[in-house]
């Protein structure tokens, strides 16, 4: 099977869309962050890449009378859970292995309580590679999801990823 890589992801359409509305610069800083850590925890690199990636395509917007309604949005937010399954949806696509395909889509689901019923959980090392990758890239007022570097900037550091991932030699476990 020939490995879907981070750019077939980056160029789909609704990649594009989504992803890019929650912020590219957040997502793929995240994807770098997620690489280190999954090094130094022993994960399986490429799944914490491709979930550092996707885990926030499942942002919507919330408006009211054409006004951005951050309570409702927080009040009413389920990002984690949508954006696990269109990112599954969107992997199983393209040719990702299944297994690998519903492990990113776990990741995606955990990597913030936002969406999940309160009580205590415990997340797996990928889960939690994906969780602190995120919070290491927060900044204060979301100002996070309004980083912007331009569209060669991030075909580059989307290659460079893939260059990373290409040499770890750890697909999918299998
Ligand atoms: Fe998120
Ligand atoms: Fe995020």
């Amino acid at each position: 099977m020939k490995r879907v890589t981070l750019e077939d992801i980056y160029v789909h359409p609704i990649v594009q869309k989504y992803v890019r509305r929650s912020g590219m610069a957040h997502a793929i800083s995240v994807a770098h962050k997620a690489y280190e850590l999954a090094t130094k925890y022993n994960v399986n690199p490429e799944l914490a890449v491709k979930a550092g990636f996707l885990h926030d395509i499942g942002h919507y917007t919330w408006y009211n009378k054409g006004e951005w309604d951050y309570e409702q949005y927080k009040a009413c937010d389920i990002h984690p859970i949508k954006g696990a399954e269109r990112a599954h949806k969107l992997l199983v696509r393209l040719g990702e292995d299944k297994q690998a395909a519903k492990e990113i889509a776990h990741a995606i689901l955990f990597h913030t309580e936002s969406a999940l019923p309160s009580g205590d959980f415990n997340r797996s090392p990928l889960q939690e590679v994906v969780h602190l990758a995120d919070e290491l890239d927060k900044q204060p007022n979301d100002a996070h999801h309004y980083e912007q570097i331009n569209h060669q900037e991030e075909l580059k550091q989307i290659r460079q990823l893939d260059d990373q991932l290409s040499h770890t030699n750890v697909l999918t476990g299998s």
